[in-house]
Order: C-alpha cells, then sequence, then structure tokens
C-alpha cells in the first residue's frame, strides 16, 4: 500500500468502525466489535502491516494515521461501552423495583387507648412539676394494701374496698390491691433504703381491682394515680397547690377547685376534693390528706423530721369527665367506633 492508499483506509476504517460502534445495541455486541475492530485480525491490524514496507518517511505519516484511527476507535468504544453500561444498570433497577404498597391492604391506623393516654398526660404534668414515676405490684400482701396504710383487720374502713382475695399463701395474706395507695408505704421503705430518706416527690399510677358491680361510674379494674410528697415543713398549702396546679394543667386554666373535709386513715387531717367551671357543678375528683405519722413510720420514715401529703384519684374517671363520657364502661368494651373518636 502507498502513503496515500493507507491514509484513505485509515479514514475509511475510522468512519465506519464509528458508525457500527454507535450503532451497538448490547455491551455483549460491542466486546464483540471491539474485537472485530481493533484485534489482531482486524482490518486495521492487518492494513498496519504494509508499513513494514514503506519509505521512512511515508511510514511515518501512515503510521500516525492508523494510530489515530485506533485511538479515535477506542475513544468510540468506551463512550459507548458506559452508554450501554448506564442503561442496563436502570433496566435492571426498573425491571426489579419493588412497589409494596401494590401488596398490602390498606388499613387504619390505631393510637394508643384514651385511658393510656389520660395517664400519659397525668405523669407528664407531674413530671413536669418536679415528680417521678413510680409503679407497684398489682398482687398485694394484705399488711401493704391495708395494715401498713393504718387499716387493721376489722376496720371498718376495710369495708368500702371490696377486695378480691387470692387463694395463694395463707388464708387472707394476698389482695389484688384495691388502690394504689400501698405503693406509697413500698417507694418510702426503697428510698430510706437506697437513697437515705426523702424527700420523695413521686407519683404512681396503675391498675386497681374492686370486687363490686360494675355500671355507667364504676368499673371492677379500674386505674388511679397516686401522689406522694415527704420533705421538711410540707403544709396543706403545698397540697391545694400541688392539686389545684394539676387540675388546671390538665382541664383548663378556668377551673377552680375546693376541699371539704373527709376521713381516711392513712391521712390526717383528711379532705376530698371538688372541682367545676366557674358557675358549673362541683364534682368530686380526688382525695388527699397530709399522711398519718403512723404511716410514714410504717415506710421507714420519722413523722417528727419529715412530713408530707398524699393524693389518690381515678384515672379513667378523670378520662371520662375531661371526654365527656357518659359510660365508663365504653373504655373497656374495645368497640372501635367509640375509640377512633379519641
Ligand atoms: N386510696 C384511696 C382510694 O382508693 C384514695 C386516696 C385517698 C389516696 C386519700 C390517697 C389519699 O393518697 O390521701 O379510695
Amino acid at each position: 500500500m502507498t502513503d496515500e492508499a493507507s491514509q484513505d483506509a485509515a479514514t475509511r476504517i475510522a468512519d465506519t468502525g464509528r458508525q457500527v460502534v454507535a450503532a451497538a445495541e448490547t455491551l455483549a455486541d460491542l466486546a464483540v466489535l471491539e474485537t472485530t475492530l481493533l484485534g489482531k485480525k482486524s482490518e486495521l491490524s492487518l492494513a498496519r502491516r504494509s508499513l513494514g514496507s514503506m519509505e521512512p518517511d511515508q511510514r511515518k505519516e501512515a503510521g500516525a494515521a492508523f494510530n489515530a484511527t485506533r485511538e479515535a476507535l477506542g475513544d468510540a468504544i468506551e463512550a459507548r461501552r458506559a452508554e450501554l453500561a448506564d442503561a442496563e444498570l436502570r433496566a435492571t433497577l426498573d425491571a426489579e423495583a419493588l412497589d409494596l404498597t401494590r401488596y398490602v391492604e390498606p388499613v387504619e391506623r390505631g393510637h394508643v387507648h384514651p385511658v393510656t393516654a389520660t395517664r400519659e398526660r397525668l405523669e407528664d404534668i407531674f413530671v413536669g412539676l418536679g415528680f417521678e414515676v413510680v409503679e407497684g405490684p398489682n398482687l398485694e400482701t394484705d399488711w401493704f394494701n391495708f395494715g401498713a396504710l393504718n387499716i387493721p383487720a376489722h376496720h371498718p374502713a376495710r369495708g368500702m374496698h371490696d377486695t378480691f382475695h387470692l387463694d395463694v399463701g395463707e388464708p387472707g395474706e394476698y389482695v389484688l390491691r384495691t388502690h394504689t395507695s400501698p405503693v406509697q408505704i413500698r417507694h418510702m421503705r426503697a428510698v430510706t433504703a437506697h437513697r437515705g430518706g426523702p424527700p420523695i416527690y413521686a407519683v404512681m399510677p396503675g391498675r386497681v381491682y374492686r370486687n363490686e358491680r360494675t355500671d355507667a361510674t364504676h368499673l371492677a379494674a379500674l386505674h388511679q394515680l397516686e401522689g406522694l410528697v415527704i420533705d421538711r415543713q410540707i403544709t396543706l398549702g403545698h397540697l391545694e397547690g400541688t392539686i389545684d396546679t394539676f387540675i388546671r394543667a390538665y382541664f383548663g386554666s378556668e377551673f377552680e377547685t375546693r376541699f371539704r373535709p373527709s376521713y381516711f386513715p392513712f391521712t390526717e387531717p383528711s379532705a376530698e376534693v371538688d372541682m367545676r367551671v366557674p358557675g358549673g357543678e362541683w364534682l368530686e375528683i380526688a382525695g388527699c390528706g397530709m399522711v398519718h405519722p403512723t404511716v410514714l413510720r410504717n415506710g421507714g420514715i420519722d413523722p417528727e423530721e419529715w412530713s408530707g401529703f398524699a393524693f389518690g384519684f381515678g384515672i379513667d374517671r378523670l378520662a371520662k369527665m375531661r371526654h365527656d363520657v357518659s359510660d365508663i364502661r365504653e373504655f373497656v368494651a374495645n368497640d372501635v367506633r367509640f375509640l377512633s373518636q379519641f
């Protein structure tokens, strides 16, 4: 081949080569094309063999032309390879994509039970006031549930608690707790043992049990929230301020409270708390009082040094009042039409 013929060949090989490379549709086709265009048996390689028979000057120019073609084809192949690889990846991703929503029946979202939500809201209010949240067991001994709270055997106050007695231990030894007040004793003892004593600022929520007929205002398994504060020089004023603050935080700042003298064996003096919107009806919502010295002693705390107050109310009852539910049994009937309103 002459120098001119070689240059023509180089140009033609480059042009046709670029066209077939651009037309390649798969990576596999491109790999075959690469061998055909640049391999040992390619037209380009064969044409280069004629370089050996040329004059040095001509060989130089023809060689440069072949090299340029080789480079141009190499670049074209790499560019096409990148395009095809990208397209094939996209196709794979599209083919393998999973739309999980296509296989799931739409379900309604649930939410926490209104009594649980109430309990959490109450806990939040008291935590905001600096109280800790403490829990105790539902299965109690007679002593923690009654005796330690200044309610000895045959005390008339036991008649107010219709108790579920359990068929374990000595007869009468175990009960399902009838109130959260025994957690006061457990917590006082724990604080004395582990922190060396008061101060105590705690609320104790949980389920309690009453062996009685249920009606629109009574449940046999209900929830209470107990409060206990023990510190130096705690007075009735602190008790009233705490209850008032909490009622207004939970029901609204327009609510007011009043305290009526009452009787509980574990507090002295004792009171019942009523609340209302101004001009409205007074509703009884809690029992409370200054912790009885005997109760402090049973909790391992010296009544000469410390004093405090306690209170207890029904969580379900508060939820009932706040949401204006006419029958408290709705909370345990598990009717979604009722529950979904909250
Ligand atoms: N334990 C009482 C009950 O279940 C409620 C109660 C009243 C709790 C007065 C107290 C309190 O802590 O001081 O009926």
